[in-house]
């Protein structure tokens, strides 16, 4: 049997990815194992799986590091790495949008040279630049975005929204929408050749089980 590598992102979109990946017959037993090891085997399937940082799986999936890679489609997004996505894994579901006090609704293009921040510049200057053809000044920023727009750094922010509950806390809300995001499955451009069998088995299987939970 062809062995894989499969890259998943830390956290939460693992684990729901368990369950698809043990319709196909893998052992994800070591999800439930408190440890720092960051490689695990099943050598009955040969299936190799690693966590990595969100932001990484692309870039491990690009050089070939991972034949698959499991992560939202805001990170492929604003990573823009060389791949395949084969797959909507159908949870992880949000919005990327762009969000800023109540003030600015319906009232957002009323601001020239607004300040945005953000930990998705890509995605926001192709939004701002591309698609609404608008100069802004993007301000990159690691987490807790919702702050930006609240101590004054920013006019407004771009950010991920899924149950809006962090924005409502904070007094902000979306202003407008720029796409829907969730969970996907990407593939090496090179493997989808060499392990092709391997892989489309693996891709039905999941889909199986996700078909069955919609
Ligand atoms: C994400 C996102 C928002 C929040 C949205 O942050 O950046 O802050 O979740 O979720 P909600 O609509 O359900 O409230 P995350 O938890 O990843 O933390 P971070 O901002 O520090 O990266």
């Amino acid at each position: 049997m062809t062995e894989i590598t499969i890259a998943l992102a830390k956290g939460r979109l693992a684990e729901c990815a368990a369950g698809l990946f043990e319709n196909a017959g893998i052992d994800m037993s070591f999800l439930n194992t408190p440890t720092r090891k960051l490689v695990f085997y099943d050598e009955k399937n040969k299936v190799k799986f690693f966590f990595a940082k969100p932001a990484d799986v692309p870039t491990y999936v690009e050089y070939g590091a991972a034949d698959i890679g499991i992560v939202g489609r805001d990170t492929i997004a604003e990573e823009g790495r060389a791949l395949y996505e084969v797959m909507d894994l159908g949870f992880g579901k949000c919005r990327m949008c762009v969000c800023g006090p109540e003030s600015l609704k319906d009232n957002l293009d009323s601001i020239a040279n607004k300040k945005v921040a953000t930990k998705y510049p890509h995605i926001a200057k192709e939004y701002f630049e591309h698609v609404k053809k608008e100069s802004v000044e993007i301000i990159k920023l690691n987490g807790s975005v919702e702050l930006a727009p609240i101590v004054g750094l920013s006019d407004v922010i771009v950010d991920i929204v899924e149950s809006g509950k962090t924005l409502a806390e904070n007094g902000l809300c979306v202003l407008e929408t720029i796409s829907d995001v969730s969970a996907r499955m990407i593939v090496n451009r090179v493997s989808m050749k060499t392990k092709r069998e391997r892989i489309l088995e693996l891709v039905d299987k999941m889909k199986e089980k996700r078909d069955e939970s919609r």
